[in-house]
């Protein structure tokens, strides 16, 4: 594990070199500025045949599957899961902050092996030594629509993104493909066409929220980790909204509320399939289901919007 404490630390000495950064491209892709800046040693990462790789689309359920897989390694005991906040357990490959807050890539040449690492890259932009060594990848993705909502509330209390402004632009931002980390439509898609020629466990959501218990028993399985029912019970407990959002080393209170202000929104915000029903306008949903039909067509992957 990298030093927990020191990033913490150095987190709160640095607050002043935080600001909402503005996106710059990467082959096309839209990212942080700090991240475009300090481009080269993310796409030159060495990955390692035992690296884990989850990677979602931002707000896609990525912290849920962060802590089930630790759970799972840790075979269901949450005291081990506690070790550390998420970000420390499982560091974020692409994140960079202006120095001396150490980048992703830095507090993983640190970890030992083998390390779960998360990333939002897309597909295309994944560094290859990870399809090279032929690494497991776990992605999850979530409908559309939910994905947004998410989206929008993160972006108003992460004050390292740009600022949202109101919901109608930034609904539009999303179908444009002009927030951070790119196209929604893009993302989702490439991973399911790729799944079959690389190690890509490929997980919804909703189905996540349907039957907890299924969908971790196929992780751990993915994971070569079979759990007996009583580890896969406490997976399932361990990782509900309720456990998370009251876990200090799953809702990212361990982050300044400089970054992220949970005043404005707290990070486990709802954890809810369909929850966009109560933030899209019918005329909105009737607009964003016709771009999202011109744009997706009948192609899979298939996603549900309730349950
Ligand atoms: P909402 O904003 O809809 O509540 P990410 O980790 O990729 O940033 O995704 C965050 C989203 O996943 C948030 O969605 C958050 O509430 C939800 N989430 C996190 N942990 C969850 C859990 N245990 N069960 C259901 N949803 C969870």
């Amino acid at each position: 594990m990298a030093d927990p404490a020191g990033y913490v630390d150095s987190l709160a000495k640095s607050l002043h070199v935080f600001r909402r950064f503005p996106l710059q491209e990467v082959q096309g892709i839209p990212l942080m500025e700090p991240i475009a800046q300090q481009w080269g040693p993310i796409e030159s990462f060495q990955a390692r045949p035992d690296d884990l790789l989850i990677a979602t689309y931002p707000k896609a359920g990525t912290t849920w599957m962060q802590e089930i897989v630790d759970l799972i390694l840790a075979r269901g005991d949450a005291a081990k899961a506690r070790r550390a906040p998420t970000h420390i357990r499982i560091p974020f490959l692409e994140i960079c902050s202006p120095l001396p807050v150490p980048s992703g890539v830095t507090q993983l040449l640190n970890a030992p092996p083998p390390r779960v690492i998360k990333t939002h890259l897309p597909f295309q932009l994944v560094p290859k030594t990870f399809w090279e060594q032929g690494c497991k990848v776990i992605y999850v993705a979530r409908n559309a629509k939910d994905n947004v909502v998410s989206y929008y509330f993160f972006d108003q209390m992460n004050k390292t993104q740009p600022e949202p402004g109101p919901w109608p632009e930034y609904l539009q931002k999303f179908m444009d493909e002009k927030l951070a980390w790119g196209s929604w439509y893009d993302h989702v898609r490439r991973y399911w066409e790729e799944r079959h020629n690389h190690c890509i466990l490929y997980v919804f959501y909703e189905d996540m929220k349907e039957d907890p218990e299924r969908e971790i028993t196929r992780v751990a399985s993915f994971l070569e980790q079979p759990l007996t029912p009583e580890q896969v019970a406490a997976v399932v407990q361990h990782s509900s909204f309720e456990v998370m959002r009251d876990n200090p080393m799953a809702n990212y209170s361990s982050i300044p509320t400089a970054l992220l202000d949970q005043s404005i929104s707290p990070f486990m915000r709802r954890g809810e399939v369909g929850d966009w029903k109560n933030h899209f306008t019918v005329a909105q949903s009737e607009a964003f289901d016709a771009h999202y039909q011109h744009r997706m067509g009948d192609a899979e992957p298939h996603f549900r919007t309730c349950l």
